[in-house]
């Protein structure tokens, strides 16, 4: 066998046992290196004569294209290989089920949009405003005379005044939704609001940042009826049982006549249980909508006349859902949250139940 045979057996059985690429580039170095076997020999051709030069150049070229061949197809073999590996280590079943979802929808969210459910289905749609308002669509357009006790009973907060404006307030309801809702809309109208409201307040029932909904339906011959009639169908259907209410007479500024609408409840151990029982709790507010509202929102209250209800929705998630403290609503705590959180996946509805 001439030398030429030797190493080229040499290196075909090294390559072909190469079980991965950093092996198969260490043979690749020892044969074809720039001080490989291979180069080496070929550096020796200059010493050679003409004569051994010529058999030797050609045969060390068709050596070193010959290594070159087995060591590509080696390594496409080899990175092949690392491929599948990787592929069966690293799969994903796309049929698997999601399993519980990491986050939950809080007990707020999941409230609002169990009542965004029921009124919808009676044919309200959503409204919305801002948080930062003004005095007057807070107060004035609402019927509360500047320097009226009523501004005051509502605990507001103050922002700073930019230059040459008046202050503006966080809204202390949801109410002023009501008053844009009319300016920017012909009757009839049929609309909630839900959002952040704002009272420097704070104890176990009360924080400073808190959640409510508003109702508004402004139409022609509306009256009382309507009102009960909307505000019983919304409790049943909210508590998902039967709900035995009471209307009190009550005052709002904004609303004539008005009144509180409490539901009957029972204490059983420490849960307290809605819709039976000896006891009463007011859980909203509501009434006609005051004429001077509607002057003040330009809408005639010879042609139209309507109703609205605020009710308060951390408070309500509360009861339903059986949390003691409304702090803990909002302190973060994500044990808190995954404990009364709901499952993002599955939508309140009312065919297969609201929760
Ligand atoms: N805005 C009132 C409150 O925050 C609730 C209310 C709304 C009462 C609409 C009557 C009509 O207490």
């Amino acid at each position: 066998m001439s030398q030429i045979d030797i190493i080229k057996t040499h290196y075909t059985t090294q390559i072909e046992s190469a079980q991965d690429l950093k092996h198969l580039d260490e043979i690749r170095v020892s044969a074809l290196g720039k001080k490989g076997e291979i180069s080496k020999m070929m550096g020796g051709l200059g010493k050679m004569s003409i004569e051994e030069k010529k058999v030797m150049g050609p045969a060390l070229n068709g050596l070193k294209n010959e290594i070159n061949a087995l060591i590509e197809r080696r390594k496409d073999v080899l990175e092949n290989k690392a491929l599948d590996a990787a592929l069966a280590k690293e799969t994903m079943d796309m049929s698997l089920p999601v399993g519980r979802a990491a986050g939950t929808l809080h007990p707020v969210q999941q409230v609002m949009e169990e009542m965004a459910v029921i009124f919808s289905d009676m044919g309200f749609s959503v409204a919305e405003g801002p948080d930062i308002e003004d005095d007057f669509h807070n107060f004035t357009a609402l019927n509360f005379p500047k320097g009226h006790p009523a501004r005051d009973m509502h605990d507001t907060f103050f922002m700073t005044a930019l230059e040459g404006e008046e202050k503006k307030v966080l809204r202390t309801h949801t109410s002023p939704v009501q008053v844009r809702t009319m300016m920017s809309q012909k009757p009839p109208i049929r609309i909630i609001a839900p959002g952040r409201t704002y009272r420097c307040d704070s104890d176990q029932t009360h924080t400073p940042m808190f959640h409510q909904v508003e109702g508004l339906v402004i139409d022609k011959d509306i009256h009382m009826g309507h009102l009960k009639g909307v505000l019983m169908d919304f409790v049943s259907t909210f508590f998902e049982t039967d709900v035995d209410v009471q209307f009190r007479p009550h005052h709002f500024p904004f609303t004539e006549p008005s009144a509180e609408m409490d539901v009957r409840y029972e204490r059983v151990g420490s849960a307290i249980k809605i819709g039976q029982g000896e006891k009463w709790m007011e859980i909203l507010g509501c009434g006609m909508v005051h004429p001077n509202v509607l002057r003040a929102c330009g809408i005639d209250p010879d042609a139209y006349q309507g109703f609205a209800f605020g009710m308060g929705v951390d408070r309500l998630a509360m009861l339903k859902y059986g949390m003691p403290d409304l702090r803990d609503m909002f302190s973060a705590d994500t044990r808190w949250l995954a404990h009364y959180g709901f499952d993002p996946l599955l939508q309140a509805n009312l065919a297969t139940g609201l929760s």
